[in-house]
């Protein structure tokens, strides 16, 4: 197979140039990082189950007309997706009190919030993605107005949704965070879901025990992430029930 080109190497993820102009080759890694990789490890075959769980809600998202930068899975690790330019944004949508809100706010974690909360980090890690109000968002000029509207209505369409597949599976959709990109399409350039949407980038509780099915698990030491992700998957129907064991390959004589 021809050498591909390395576009992008992040924390989780590496990118690779598609096979027709626009489109990345999104590779899942098995690296888990935490406080902005201060703590790192390597979880056999959480590759795996997150581009199966990205697939599964990038899918569901577009399908309910919720655009995404998703186009189909590859293999076991990669998926292609649409090119896309990046906001320089994390957007955090927030139905619970958890983690850095908790702490900024004095609010004990797992109290419900009033209404959906967005947040808008600053994506870069050299700063520890920094808390921005939209107000350094317009100066700045990382996103216009209109971009602004478009972002808020998506984060909330994305949060309806994916409240309401986890509710079905018995799971608490405490919070996530997504990223946005923009893609052009002739003259008119329009904005979608991107990155990825896995239990690396969002708060899951087991709503009848609490129990942590996210990346709290590696960042708290809480027990095995590979169980917890592939919990989440099994609820979902992602990974059959007796699927072998991702972690261990399967000998065959
Ligand atoms: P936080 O409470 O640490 O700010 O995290 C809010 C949500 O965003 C949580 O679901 C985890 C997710 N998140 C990321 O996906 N990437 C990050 O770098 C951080 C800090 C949080
Ligand atoms: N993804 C970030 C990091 O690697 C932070 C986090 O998810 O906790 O450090």
């Amino acid at each position: 197979m021809a050498r591909r080109k390395k576009i992008y190497e992040g924390k989780a993820k590496i990118l690779y140039e598609g096979p027709e102009p626009g489109t990345i080759v999104q590779y899942f890694k098995d690296d888990a990082t935490a406080f902005n990789a201060q703590k790192k490890d390597v979880i056999e075959g959480k590759g795996v189950l997150n581009n199966r769980l990205s697939e599964f809600f990038m899918t569901g998202l577009n399908q309910i007309g919720v655009p995404t930068h998703f186009i189909r899975r590859l293999n076991m690790r990669e998926q292609l997706v649409r090119q896309v330019e990046i906001i320089p944004l994390e957007v955090i949508v927030r139905n619970f009190a958890a983690g850095s809100m908790s702490k900024r706010l004095g609010i004990d974690e797992g109290t419900q919030l009033p209404r959906p909360i967005v947040e808008y980090c600053y994506k870069d890690d050299s700063l520890g993605d920094p808390l921005v109000t939209e107000e350094h968002i317009a100066a700045f000029g990382w996103a216009s107005q209109q971009d602004m509207d478009d972002i808020l209505s998506l984060a909330l369409r994305v949060n309806d949704f994916l409240s309401g597949v986890m509710m079905a599976v018995g799971i608490r959709l405490v919070d996530f965070k997504i990223e946005i990109g923009r893609v052009y399409d002739g003259d008119f350039q329009r904005l979608i879901v991107a990155d990825e949407i896995s239990p690396d980038s969002c708060r899951l509780w087991d709503m009848e025990t609490g129990q942590k099915l996210d990346k709290d698990v590696f960042r708290r030491d809480l027990g095995s992430l590979t169980d917890a992700y592939t919990e989440v998957a099994t609820r979902l129907g992602v990974m059959p029930k007796n699927a072998a064991p991702i972690t261990k390959p399967t000998l065959i004589n």
